[in-house]
């Protein structure tokens, strides 16, 4: 049998209601703070993200799943959504338009890593991205929503905000030179990818995760130093603004971030809960991206959360999300009463009650087996004499009573003992 490729999981029906339950929670949040939703493709042109996330990353240089189309086009399943997001925003003219403009999204994305807890090849994100707005405001409402986000799945108090400036171009430009004269006599000991970042982004070497590596990194000089007064001020801001609106945080000058496109803020939620790969949200400030990608220069924030990583953490905290049991089962005895459960099922349906019916033809012991198992409270039962009065006998599984009620009068009846 050809098996499920590496890296990639099957989302199954019996979890489908936690899954779902973090989408809608995504949908409604993001409604809260007007958020609306956005719809990219998945694939998109490979330069996209060679422009728009970095040829610097990791993500760029080793793990997008990049391939030609019989046109000869290069093209790239998205590893991110924030590229095609900003591709969207200017392709349609929403630049344009009202500003700010807020927009989220729940994807699929795909890197080619090396897959262990929390870390797959094929995951899935809610982010959030507003542009338009250059404030520390804005940063703040971006992090507000992830932070809402997170308490509303009940992850408020095992999630952690670290909080981070890396400047903007110059006074990051001062930083890499800081960086350079750090590394610079130890940068033969260094792995083959710091020895490049070396030159091309010494940022990322803070990123690295080779031993050999951090301890070099432990001692580096801090971002927060070489701040200038507007990105500073900027940074102040932001974590008085947090702190009055009652959101903790931690200053963590080692966030670096994955992608090439940060200015100024960037922050990430983790948790001890789930092993390594502990960031389930990460985002920040991008405030170069659009220029790089030949846009009109437009101030943007936004973040992006893990699903996978965020179920692991509910599981792990034995979340109180339970799912919509069915209310009714409708049994029947024969062939003619079988089919008349499947009307009065339907019927039931356009009442708003979850109903199951036999479809399997069991005998009547079993048909009660089977909706213990589905965890029903009423099953409502049909045989002949049923069929010639025109009522059924429903019985309450947990207090083992039953009483007879005229068909049309069923689901009046389930949903007036319902409240009991
Ligand atoms: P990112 O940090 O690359 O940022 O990913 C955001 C989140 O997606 C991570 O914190 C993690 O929870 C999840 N994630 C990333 N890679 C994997 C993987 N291989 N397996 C499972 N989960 C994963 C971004 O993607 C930016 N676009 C976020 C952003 C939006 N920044 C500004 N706007």
């Amino acid at each position: 049998m050809i098996q499920i490729p590496k890296g990639c999981k099957d989302m199954l029906p019996a979890d489908a209601y936690l899954w779902q339950a973090v989408e809608d929670t995504a949908r409604e949040t993001a409604q809260l703070y007007g958020f609306k939703e956005i719809r990219t493709p998945v694939f998109e042109h490979t330069e996209l993200f060679l422009r728009g996330v970095g040829d610097t990353t990791d993500i760029v240089n080793k793990e997008m799943y990049t391939f030609l189309d019989k046109g000869g086009r290069s093209i790239t399943l998205r590893p991110e959504g924030t590229a095609g997001v900003a591709r969207a925003f200017v392709e349609n003219g929403l630049q344009g338009g009202a500003m700010p403009f807020k927009a989220y999204y729940l994807i699929s994305a795909f890197r080619y890593e090396r897959p262990q807890a929390g870390r797959l090849r094929e995951f899935h994100q809610f982010g959030a991205e507003l542009y338009g707005a250059a404030a520390p405001t804005a940063d703040a409402e971006a992090i507000l929503l992830a932070s809402r986000f997170l308490r509303e799945l009940g992850l408020g108090d095992v999630t952690t905000l670290r909080l981070n400036s890396i400047g903007c171009k110059s006074c990051r430009a001062r930083y890499a030179e800081a960086l350079r004269e750090h590394f610079r006599p130890h940068i033969g000991e260094m792995c083959e990818d710091c020895r490049e970042r070396f030159t091309k982004n010494p940022l990322r070497i803070l990123d690295c995760k080779n031993e050999g590596c951090k301890k070099f990194t432990a001692d580096a000089p801090s971002m927060l130093d070489y701040l200038c007064e507007d990105c500073r001020a900027h940074f102040e801001t932001l974590k008085q603004l947090l702190t009055q609106a009652g959101v903790a945080y931690i200053v963590d000058p080692r966030i670096v971030r994955g992608l090439d496109y940060y200015s100024r803020t960037v922050f990430e939620f983790t948790t001890d809960l789930i092993g390594a790969q502990a960031t389930v949200l990460g985002g920040g400030r991008y405030d170069g991206l659009l220029e790089q990608m030949d846009a009109k220069p437009t101030p943007a924030v936004g973040f992006a959360a893990g699903i996978e990583r965020l179920l692991l953490a509910m599981q792990a905290v034995e979340t109180p999300l339970v799912e919509r049991l069915p209310d009714v089962y409708v049994a029947g005895m024969d062939t003619a009463s079988r089919q008349r459960a499947l009307l009065l099922a339907e019927e039931l349906r356009g009442q708003g009650l979850i109903v199951e019916c036999d479809l399997m033809e069991r005998s009547l012991k079993a048909q009660f087996k089977y909706a213990d198992k589905l965890g029903v409270r009423y099953v409502v039962v049909i045989g002949e004499n049923e069929l010639n009065m025109g009522e059924a006998e429903v019985k309450h599984l947990s207090t083992s009573t039953a009483e007879r009620v005229k068909f049309g009068e069923i689901a009046q009846y389930i949903k007036n003992s319902r409240r009991f």
